[in-house]
């Protein structure tokens, strides 16, 4: 989906009301959208989590991309970009579109009787949202990852890294220029054993 002045004005006006929940000024760009696409292994992936959807920047390009038949699950806490979402996309086939905090993850899933994810793609602006809720989302996004499962999350600062080593193993990180700011794109897989992941968690 190409940015529209809603969507720049939504983004606008949820960073003068909330900046730490938005994070952002602008809607992510299609080059981050892109981006964030190559390094999610789509083709595989049957079942798919989008964190933070906002008004569909980078949902857009998720659902060029993904397999017919997968299913697409997409949350967003903001009631008013949820509207929006759900008067864009209304009718697409296997894609529900939730209301909701990815703190509640594993809750979300359990209640649309959806196992473990194949891929969840996040625009979540951690830095913002501090470390105590950075993990709490971190932690069940690991715990519902398949085992081959991927984690792909954009950032505007390479803060992000250190809490993300707790969860997962990053595979790749690259950085994405044509985007304001321009962000850092990381790929993951959750780490193995749970049990490290949960002394790590108990460690902070
Ligand atoms: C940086 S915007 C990204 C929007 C869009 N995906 C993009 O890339 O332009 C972050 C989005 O995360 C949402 N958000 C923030 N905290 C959240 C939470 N705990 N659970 C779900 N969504 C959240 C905000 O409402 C906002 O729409």
């Amino acid at each position: 989906m190409a940015r529209t002045w809603q969507d720049i004005l939504h983004t606008f006006e949820h960073f003068l009301k909330a900046p730490h929940e938005i994070g952002a000024v602008l809607p992510s760009s299609r080059f981050l959208a892109r981006r964030m696409m190559k390094a999610v292994d789509l083709k595989q992936a049957n079942s798919i989590v989008e964190l933070g959807a906002g008004t569909g920047a980078i949902t857009g390009e998720l659902l060029l991309h993904v397999s017919p038949g997968a299913s697409v699950v997409i949350i967003d806490s903001n009631p008013e970009a949820v509207a929006i979402l759900n008067r864009r996309l209304a009718g697409q086939k296997n894609l529900r579109i939730i209301l909701g905090d990815a703190r509640e993850l594993r809750n979300i899933l359990k209640e649309n009787q959806i196992g473990n994810v194949d891929a969840i793609v996040s625009s979540l602006p951690y830095a913002s949202l501090g470390e105590g809720t950075t993990r709490h989302i971190l932690s069940a996004a690991a715990d519902v990852l398949t085992p081959q499962g991927h984690f792909v999350a954009f950032q505007y600062t390479p803060l992000l890294r250190k809490t993300l080593e707790a969860y997962f193993e990053i595979q790749s990180s690259e950085v994405e220029l044509r985007n304001f700011p321009p962000a850092v794109v990381y790929r993951c897989v959750a780490k193995e054993n749970k049990k490290e992941r949960l002394n790590l968690k108990n460690i902070a």
